[in-house]
């Protein structure tokens, strides 16, 4: 393909671009398709010659179309929202030309200081302590990751050699991996799984403690799984809080687990992967009260920030726990410019090569504005209360976690089955798309406000398709179950 071809092309490819996303909406937000669908329609082995891009561009409807779940369809509700906009969609076209490997300051001074400057915007928008930023006076800063999972794995290995350090020096008679076998992390019932899968991969234990009734991590619980855990001879050593829970998007506790965290030396990770993008409006920041005692805090803007993925911010308050903790410096790696004022960004991540994600953020940041990120979080959240009103309006459904973000978790109430039910009558009805999650035993239904584009209407489109899907389930399951739980005045929620 040449100049005058790519333009050509291009300039089909990026009206395609905005033709499905401007009708999104008419396309079945679910795939059709089985495993192994592709399999039939693509020939077994590279082509041999060239091919026209325009015979190309015909499968796109034929072979990859059909496969796709839509994600960005005002009716697709699972999981939580994935970031997009065109802002975003031309900061990785100019990212994929540019194609440097920003491992280094020297290998693209650009990608690294762009990325300085947006994560410090991003943190004042956010309102975090200013030890976070690159511009205060101490040792905190920014830095793209690709996924907050990779980013609780690394606090969690930084926070493991901090301690290591540390009581090698206490125990002098045990190695470093004796000292390894006592460490115990912890997090909550209700915190992401790759906070447990990080507990795996850095090959420590990782306590998973029980929430209140609002599915909160409380200090008190924490305070005695500590004590326990020292009982035991265990060193107590990271604390992964969520702001914005997966299942139920609830908050743990920062102004107790914070000070606990301090007292006993350990580290302590923000997950606000999701809600965290909420922070830029200032009618949110209560939530996250205590984010002063963070060691990591870590949002997603690929979630819920207009951004596509792969995009996820973390700030440290000292840098020197990362770079210290894991620093390699072969000689190929080296420039004269290292340690003068701006970051060699490999030393803050896992892997070597780097993409210049933050062109995308800057992007986006520029075209929308602050007041612009505000309104979008806004208007989820009002659709989400407006849907919540919806179900509270049907005396058959209950709703089971305090709407405060763009997500809603109600469920019909009785035995959790009807609730499964309700599930695969809406999943067969394919119309719209959401996923369940199960709290402290409740099978309940997630209703994620997703799509940059959906609206009032759709959300009343939703709640008609999920009530008709109710009343089908209604008819399967004898009034009488549902007289006696009332007479009860109880739910039965197990399953
Ligand atoms: C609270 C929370 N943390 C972490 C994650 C994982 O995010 P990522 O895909 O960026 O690793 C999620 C995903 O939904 C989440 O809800």
């Amino acid at each position: 393909m040449d100049a005058e071809q790519f333009c050509k092309n291009g300039q089909k490819m990026v009206e395609y671009i905005s033709t499905y996303l401007e009708q999104i909406r008419d396309r079945q937000v679910v795939h059709n398709v089985t495993p192994g669908y592709m399999r039939s329609l693509l020939p077994n082995e590279a082509p041999k010659d060239p091919e026209d891009f325009a015979e190309v561009f015909k499968d796109i409807d034929k072979v990859i179309m059909p496969g796709v779940t839509h994600w960005h369809s005002p009716r697709f509700h699972g999981y939580f929202a994935a970031g997009n906009s065109y802002p975003s969609i031309l900061g990785d076209m100019l990212s994929d030309a540019i194609g440097c490997i920003g491992f280094s300051w020297a290998t693209s001074p650009a990608c690294t200081e762009l990325e300085v400057i947006t994560t410090d915007w991003l943190g004042k928008m956010l309102a975090l302590p200013e030890e976070f930023l690159h511009r205060s006076p101490g040792r905190g800063g920014g830095v793209i990751q690709s996924t907050a999972s990779e980013t609780v794995l690394l606090c969690l290995l930084a926070a493991r050699t901090k301690m290591v350090e540390k009581y090698e020096k206490v125990y002098t008679n045990l190695d470093e991996m004796e000292v390894m076998a006592k460490l115990v992390g912890y997090t909550s019932d209700q915190s992401n799984s790759s906070v447990g899968r990080s507990g795996l991969l850095g090959a420590v234990r990782m306590r998973k403690l029980e929430t209140d009734e609002k599915f909160s991590l409380r200090g008190e619980t924490l305070r005695e799984a500590i004590a326990e855990d020292k009982a035991k001879g265990l060193i107590p050593f990271f604390l992964c809080a969520t702001l914005g829970t997966t299942g139920t998007c609830a908050f743990d506790n920062l102004e107790e687990l914070g000070p606990i965290c301090k007292e006993e030396d350990m580290w302590l990770h923000i997950d606000a992967a999701y809600a965290g993008s909420a922070f830029v409006c200032p009618e949110f920041r209560h939530f996250m009260k205590g984010v002063e005692y963070a060691d990591t805090f870590s949002i997603n803007p690929h979630k819920w920030m207009l951004v596509n993925f792969d995009l996820s911010v973390m700030w440290i308050k000292d840098r020197s726990l990362l770079v210290d903790a894991f620093n390699v410096d072969p000689i190929y790696l080296r420039h004269e410019n290292a340690g003068k004022g701006a970051p060699d960004y490999r030393h803050w991540q896992i892997p070597l090569g780097r993409r210049f994600r933050s062109l995308k953020l800057w992007f986006m940041l520029r075209s929308y504005g602050v007041t612009g990120v505000q309104a979008y979080i806004r208007k989820h959240v009002s659709l989400a209360k407006q849907f919540e009103k919806m179900v509270l309006n049907d005396s058959r459904f209950e709703v089971i976690a305090d709407v405060v973000m763009g997500l809603v978790c109600f469920r019909l109430k009785g035995n959790n089955n009807k609730t499964e039910r309700l599930l695969e009558e809406i999943l067969q009805d394919g119309r719209i798309y959401l996923i369940p999650a199960i709290v402290h035993e409740i099978y309940t239904l997630r209703l994620a406000i997703c799509a940059e584009r959906t609206n009032s209407d759709d959300i009343a489109f939703s709640f008609s398709v999920i009530k008709s899907c109710a009343d089908r389930v209604m008819k399967r399951f004898p009034p009488s179950e549902d007289i006696r739980n009332a007479v009860n005045g109880q739910i039965d929620n197990i399953a």
